[in-house]
């Protein structure tokens, strides 16, 4: 019997003030790749064809340097990993993390607004695309004095909730590779109006799956895996 090989979590510091430290929907990410990843796919994506990944959002760049330490285990898993993020420091904390992990420096990083910085050679590229968005609804955010401008970028999904995670989807699938398999995983939680969300993917054309489920204190966090449908 093969031995499934143990992918640790990455090592992470999070000192910088602004950069959201990993949290339970970070995690579930994470403990969801472990569980679906082994020596032929990801999560059913046979992983020869797996070629560029992208972590948008990345903070303190936990996920991006998870997928960089699962090519140490697989070793015929071989993407290039890009990260992002709106947050100057979320790219500096990422870097430092990085080097932290031993992973050789080999993500490439962009500091963009969603997809707005990223060069035109990346469109129709990305085969898997992780984004942990920020997804509580302004209004409650102001209620609970978390309204500072630039500690809302971890939390601050717009007016309802969404329209950031609407946003990127409605970029996304020009920055998946649509010909051949690929896949879109995002958080969403109960603190936002999930009907109305999932009505707007799905006028979006995504097929969406909710692949794990938590409750955490006040509220519900869904892990969606969405495919863009060409037809
Ligand atoms: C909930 S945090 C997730 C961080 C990290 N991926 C994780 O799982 O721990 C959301 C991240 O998205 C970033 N972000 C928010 N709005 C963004 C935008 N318009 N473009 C790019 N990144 C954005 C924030 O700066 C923050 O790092």
């Amino acid at each position: 019997m093969i031995p499934i090989p143990f992918i640790p979590d990455p090592i992470i510091n999070c000192d910088y003030k602004n950069v959201y430290t990993p949290s339970d929907d970070s995690f579930l990410l994470i403990d969801y790749f472990k569980r679906n990843i082994d020596e032929n796919n990801f999560d059913g994506i046979p992983i020869s064809e797996i070629e560029n990944v992208l972590d948008l959002g990345t903070g303190t760049g936990i996920i991006a340097i998870f997928f960089q330490l699962i090519k140490v285990q697989y070793l015929n898993f071989n993407p290039k990993i890009y990260a992002s993020d709106i947050l100057k420091e979320a790219i500096e904390c990422a870097k430092i993390n990085e080097g932290a992990n031993n992973v050789n420096k080999e993500i490439i990083f962009f500091q963009s607004d969603l997809f707005l910085s990223f060069p035109e050679r990346l469109k129709h590229s990305f085969n898997i695309i992780v984004f942990n968005p920020p997804y509580l609804p302004s209004s409650q955010l102001i209620n609970k004095n978390y309204n500072n401008k630039i500690m809302d970028y971890s939390w601050d999904g717009g007016l309802k909730g969404y329209e950031t995670l609407i946003n990127f989807l409605e970029n996304a699938k020009l920055f998946l590779n649509l010909k051949k398999d690929h896949s879109i995983y995002c958080i969403t939680s109960s603190r936002t109006d999930l009907l109305k969300l999932n009505k707007k993917i799905k006028n979006l054309n995504y097929e969406n799956e909710i692949v794990e489920k938590q409750h955490i204190f006040f509220e519900d966090i869904f892990l969606n895996k969405l495919q863009y449908k060409t037809h």
